[in-house]
């Protein structure tokens, strides 16, 4: 059932225009669909077969140039239509077909919300809409005639233009949008809703006055500022920066709250889930204010990398996801602290990616072959996939990455193409050979890059000598046993690095046979499987600052010992470093500590060193300290998350352990600390009325993070602390950070301040899904039964993606110490909620049962147990491709 990238053929015909008519009926929908087809001149069979694919449609009629086409002139099967009457080279297609999206759970093709109705296409649910070639090198101009009641959908959108508009018998409306660019049926949509609408205009650089709509459920107009805001800095940005215009009158965002993902890039009519539109400083946390921001702008630049630059299949997905995701991630750099922002991005890439590169469904950002293609909207093709654009960007460098997008949109402007087309450009701007560089399209798993440095006093050179290992993952085993091997070799990757002296100064940098040093930062081209960078005049022994930005999606072997990384937090010039280097000392204090409670003797706290407290003291201090930035500190105080402590155990990993070892730490620096983290508490309070903006975040996010150490005291002084946060917070991100502390504890407080939390919330969706989420996430230790009881809550609706992901999910894949309870009851539970979502809603089935990816690493006794689970959910019947791809991908590993 897999497909595979290399039997990739033109399609045998192509559709000039799509002409849709649309009448949304109660209980069904009738949609006629026009199609003006011909024959592909590149087809690779002249005499093919017309064969359309449909999905859940009940076909009424079908004609051919206008003829009713009978029995026998045509065949269906499964979700194909067959034409089997005679073709002229162009002629246009008519069906009319009856389709339920009231009964459309999967929330694919035209679905019902609360509202109305909206479509999600991307990546094959065209089809569940009408009889189409839906697959995205098909590309076609689209007119689209919705029809709706006119009480209830008040507002009917398409995308591109409104070209007419009325009234109908029996108190209906319709109006017809008409879209003047070609593009492939991914990129549809269409909605029929009872909305509130906030408008605002932006005028491009070259004089277009575009009418900038969002569109919400009625009510919510005071929570569309900031995604109006963001999207007018997202279109200023992709002017100055790429030269990128607008090309359409009308930009719509829709705003819904069922909805399987974050958002989609709609030709000109973006349809968004609630999640990423509505904030309020009462209902929205910074975080939020921000994933907004970086939204907005990700679905409006694929308007260029993605809409106008499309894929021609689906392999090809990081060619529009991965650059797309690189250009939010510069915006968000640019509209927020550089440094916070890519320390953030490389917490994701290691939360997520690591993960999945290690585990059973690993696969390159371009994947040689799927089973579905929902399941391949991963983070390697995102995130990974933004890394690899990012490192082309370091390797040729800004001005250079500049002209191979111009070259790009010059030579690809209307086309479908592929990741090769994209590198092409890249590679002719730059004149830099990129050939072996494109490995990493192809070769999954995270490199391992093994470092060494070695000082000889007598030359004055430090030699480095890097080393890059690239064992086969999951993915390459498969296709090898598929008899399908993928060759694999070195990576050219990019090793930003400085070397900084005893002082904390930056060195000279000059290498062996050049003439004179440049600058104290330089890019290594590491392309050999072992090679030596020798740089020479280098006075004394230096600690080296590498992969400096996170230049490279990568896993560094350097062996630091505790003493450079102090030094590093300390002096080193690159934010990510310095963090990188906490985030090191704290992996060792804390491996120490995991193998010191798996011997019983995790409590006498022998295993943290008398100095660690001294240097998060420092740490604190820095933060006040003149061009102090409290973002930064706040990020560094973190500990390594479970998740990723668990990525960096070799061996058997021990959750129990893990999570025992982590939360000592925790409360051994409140202790030792408890001064320095109430004065900082009481120093960081924002008087200023509330704004997301950087600076006021970052404040909050450093005394929230002291909130949470002081908390791990659990004396009637913190207890006392965060209750009055909770009870006079005027913003959410300060509420939600008192009661994520408050949630920790089984105390009476704890279901008290939750009650009341909902109560003032519960009509807030949103906040709704904080709250769930606050408890799924709890360490408690009766989270386990909470949260399954919080299935039966009226606040929870299994119906809906966003309650699933805060409850379910979030307790699965952010919640280690409950989900692998030794007693199976977290593998137990997701099962029952896997088996119950595949039923109604696959997609989001599937997301969930990839909590099981990484059962293998866990010791025999938990590993029966999440077979047991895994072979249940397989034996289902009718179980969906989705879910079937990943769990058996999993049982295989
Ligand atoms: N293209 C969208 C985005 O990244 C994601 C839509 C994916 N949807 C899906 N059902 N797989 O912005
Ligand atoms: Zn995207």
């Amino acid at each position: 059932q897999a497909i595979y990238l290399k039997d990739y053929t033109p399609p045998a015909f192509l559709i000039e225009t799509v002409d849709l008519d649309v009448a949304i009926e109660t209980g069904h929908a009738t949609v006629t669909a026009a199609l003006a087809c011909h024959r592909n001149p590149a087809a690779a069979d002249p005499s093919a077969a017309l064969v359309l694919t449909g999905e859940e449609l009940k076909l009424e009629t079908i004609r051919l140039d206008g003829r009713l086409l009978g029995q026998g002139e045509y065949a269906l099967c499964d979700d194909r239509l067959l034409i089997h009457a005679e073709l002229p080279e162009s002629f246009t297609l008519t069906t009319v077909s009856t389709i339920n999206p009231d009964g459309n759970t999967q929330l694919s093709g035209l679905y019902r919300s609360k509202d109305g109705y909206f479509t999600q296409c991307e990546a094959e649910g065209f089809r569940r809409i009408t009889w189409f070639l839906d697959r995205p090198d098909v590309m076609a101009k689209y007119t689209v005639t919705i029809h709706a009641d006119k009480a209830q959908f008040p507002v009917l959108l398409g995308n591109g233009n409104p070209v007419g508009a009325g009234d109908e018998e029996g108190g209906r409306h319709w109006a017809k949008w008409e879209d003047p660019f070609r593009k492939p049926s991914y990129l549809f949509a269409m909605v029929a809703a009872k909305l509130d609408m906030l408008e605002d205009w932006f005028v491009t650089k070259s004089g277009r006055k575009v009418r900038c709509a969002v569109y919400v459920e009625p009510g919510k107009l005071d929570q569309c500022g900031h995604a109006m805001a963001a999207l007018k800095k997202s279109m200023k940005w992709d002017e100055d920066v790429f030269g990128l215009e607008m090309d359409l009158d009308h930009y719509m965002i829709v705003a819904v709250g069922d909805f399987n993902m974050g958002a989609m890039e709609n030709k000109g009519l973006n349809i968004f889930n609630t999640k990423y539109v509505l904030a309020r400083p009462d209902t929205a946390t910074d975080i939020d204010f921000q994933n907004i921001d970086r939204v907005v702008a990700h679905e409006y630049f694929h308007n260029w990398t993605g809409n106008r630059v499309t894929c021609r299949d689906w392999f090809q997905l990081s060619l529009k996801e991965g650059l797309t995701v690189f250009r939010d991630q510069q915006f968000g750099m640019d509209m927020h602290s550089a440094g916070v922002t890519r320390i953030q991005e490389v917490r994701t890439l290691r939360t997520a990616q690591f993960p999945e590169d290690a585990g059973p469904m690993a696969h390159p950002i371009r994947p040689a072959s799927y089973a579905e293609i929902n399941n391949f909207y991963s983070a390697t093709v995102y995130e990974k996939g933004a890394e690899v654009i990012r490192m082309i960007h370091t390797l040729i460098g800004k001005d250079a990455f500049r002209k191979g997008m111009d070259l790009y949109f010059a030579r690809h402007d209307g086309q479908a193409v592929t990741c090769e087309d994209f590198v092409a450009a890249m590679q002719d701007a730059s004149g830099l050979d990129l050939t072996q560089f494109k490995r990493w399209y192809n070769q999954a798993g995270t490199p391992k890059l093994v470092v060494r440095g070695a000082y000889d006093a007598a030359t004055k050179r430090f030699t480095l000598d890097v080393e890059q290992l690239y064992p086969a993952t999951a993915y390459e085993k498969r296709l090898e046993a598929e008899g399908k091997p993928v060759a694999r070799g070195a990576y050219h990757l990019p090793l930003v690095l400085g070397l900084l002296d005893a002082d904390g100064r930056e060195l000279p940098l000059r290498l062996a046979g050049e003439t004179s040093a440049a600058g104290t930062q330089r890019v290594l081209s590491v392309t050999e499987d072992r090679q030596s960078f020798v740089f020479e005049d280098i006075a004394a022994a230096p600690v080296p600052s590498l992969l400096r930005g996170f230049s490279a999606p990568v896993v560094l072997d350097y062996p630091y010992t505790a003493a450079e990384l102090t030094h590093l937090m300390a002096h080193d010039s690159d934010a990510f470093c310095r963090w990188e280097a906490g985030q090191r000392l704290a992996t060792d204090i804390l491996t120490a500590g995991i193998a010191a409670y798996q011997a019983g003797d995790g409590d006498s706290l022998a295993w943290i060193p008398t100095t660690y407290a001294d240097a998060i003291r420092a740490l604190l201090g820095s933060a006040f300290a003149p061009g102090g930035d409290p973002a930064l500190v706040a990020e560094a105080l973190a500990l390594p998350s479970e998740v990723v402590l668990i990525e960096a155990t070799d061996g058997t990993v021990d959750p129990d352990a893990i999570h025992a070892a982590r939360l000592a730490l925790r409360r051994h620096l409140a202790r030792e600390l408890k001064g320095p983290l109430a004065a900082a508490y009481h120093e960081l309070k924002v008087d200023a009325p509330y704004s997301p903006e950087a600076q006021q975040a970052g404040a909050r996010a450093l005394r929230n993070a002291c909130l949470g150490y002081l908390a791990e005291i659990d004396d009637a002084e913190s207890r006392a602390l965060v209750m009055t946060q909770f009870d006079t917070a005027d913003n959410m991100t300060d509420t939600m950070a008192a009661l994520a502390a408050i949630a920790q504890f089984e105390l009476a407080e704890r279901d008290d301040a939750l009650a009341r939390f909902l109560d003032k919330w519960k009509d807030e969706a949103l906040v709704v899904d904080k709250w769930l989420m606050v408890q799924s996430t709890a360490r408690a230790a009766d989270t386990g039964q909470r949260v399954r009881a919080l299935l039966q809550h009226p606040a929870f609706d299994i119906k809906n993606p966003n309650k699933v992901y805060a409850l379910i999910r979030a307790f699965c894949a952010a919640n280690p110490k409950h989900f692998h309870a030794a007693d199976g009851s977290g593998y137990a539970f997701a099962a029952d909620a896997i088996l119950q979502l595949d039923a109604m809603n696959p997609q989001v089935a599937s997301r969930i049962a990839r909590a099981f990816d990484r059962w293998r690493k866990f010791d025999t006794h938990r590993q029966s147990l999440a077979r047991v689970q895994l072979a249940r959910i397989q034996s289902q019947n009718g179980l969906s491709r989705d879910v079937a791809e990943v769990v058996g991908k999993a049982l295989d590993s």
